[in-house]
């Protein structure tokens, strides 16, 4: 590919629901997560209307991301208490993770494990919405899956280079594509009219000192990157550990014992998600 501009990989990346290869089902969700007027009722509907999504979607709900364990059996109650934002999100990790599952092995874990570390960490910190936290850990890195999608000869060769360079695969992205997976996942978060917060989270987990709507939000995920990282959970494009940033942990102030309890309870969260392994 000849090197393209920020704009047309932008073009590109907002244009991904055009893909001859996503299934059926991630096309109608996309259609439907476009709508910004779509109700819950029309969520509901579609993951009625297919019986496996809505066996995961329930599964999800009542797994230590979600924070529900073992108290929601329809998916029409799952929706009205989780939001439609929350759903949406929820619903765009299950189908589109599992797409990718072959480019990324590892990425789903990576994500689930982000997840539960940051809605573990969110709670202490006595954070007041915790669900739309979950859904920022579990999609933070949804631009690697477009990336792949989009381009999946040049994003192997920048899972190549990170392999071979002991670099990030945020850094090598950059070696092939005028922006990484971080602003690729902020720009359809936009299109598809996800809340701010959600943007922010995704656009700036690897820097969360620059974001701005939801920095305490970043922050959470950033640590939480960087935490289920650290546990060697999943995989998330290469094999490195970053430091946490200066600025994230001078804002959480976390002491040993805070971190020894955080890890402790994700431990047994993590044991708690297994079956959402898809
Ligand atoms: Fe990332
Ligand atoms: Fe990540």
């Amino acid at each position: 590919m000849a090197r393209m501009g920020t704009q047309a990989l932008r073009d590109s990346v907002e244009r991904i629901n055009t893909l001859p290869v996503l299934p059926g089902i991630l096309k109608r969700l996309l259609g439907l997560i476009e709508n910004p007027r779509v109700s819950l009722n029309q969520i509901s509907d579609f993951v009625s209307s297919d019986p496996a999504l809505a066996s995961r979607v329930l599964k999800m709900v009542n797994s230590p991301v979600y924070g529900f364990p073992g108290r929601i059996s329809s998916v029409n109650q799952g929706v009205i208490l989780l939001g439609l934002n929350v759903v949406k999100g929820l619903l765009l990790g299950v189908t589109v993770f599992d797409l990718m599952q072959k480019s990324m092995v590892g990425l789903w874990e990576h994500s689930v494990g982000c997840a539960v570390v940051a809605r573990i960490i969110a709670k202490r910190m006595g954070f007041r919405e915790p669900e739309e936290i979950s859904v920022g850990g579990l999609l933070h890195d949804l631009g690697k899956v477009i990336l792949i999608l989009r381009f999946p000869k040049e994003y192997g060769e920048a899972m190549e280079l990170a392999e071979a360079d002991g670099r990030t695969i945020g850094e090598t992205e950059k070696d092939r594509f005028p922006a990484n997976h971080a602003s690729a996942g902020a720009w359809v978060a936009r299109k598809w009219s996800f809340p701010k917060n959600l943007t922010d989270i995704m656009e700036y987990h690897h820097k969360p000192h620059l974001a701005r709507v939801a920095p305490y939000q970043t922050a959470i995920v950033h640590l939480s990157d960087v935490l289920i990282r650290g546990r060697g959970y999943g995989f998330a494009g290469d094999r490195c550990v970053p430091p946490v940033n200066p600025a994230t942990w001078e804002r959480f102030q976390l002491t040993k014992e805070d971190m020894k309890k955080i890890l402790a309870e994700a431990e047994d969260a993590l044991e708690m998600t297994k079956d959402l392994i898809l």
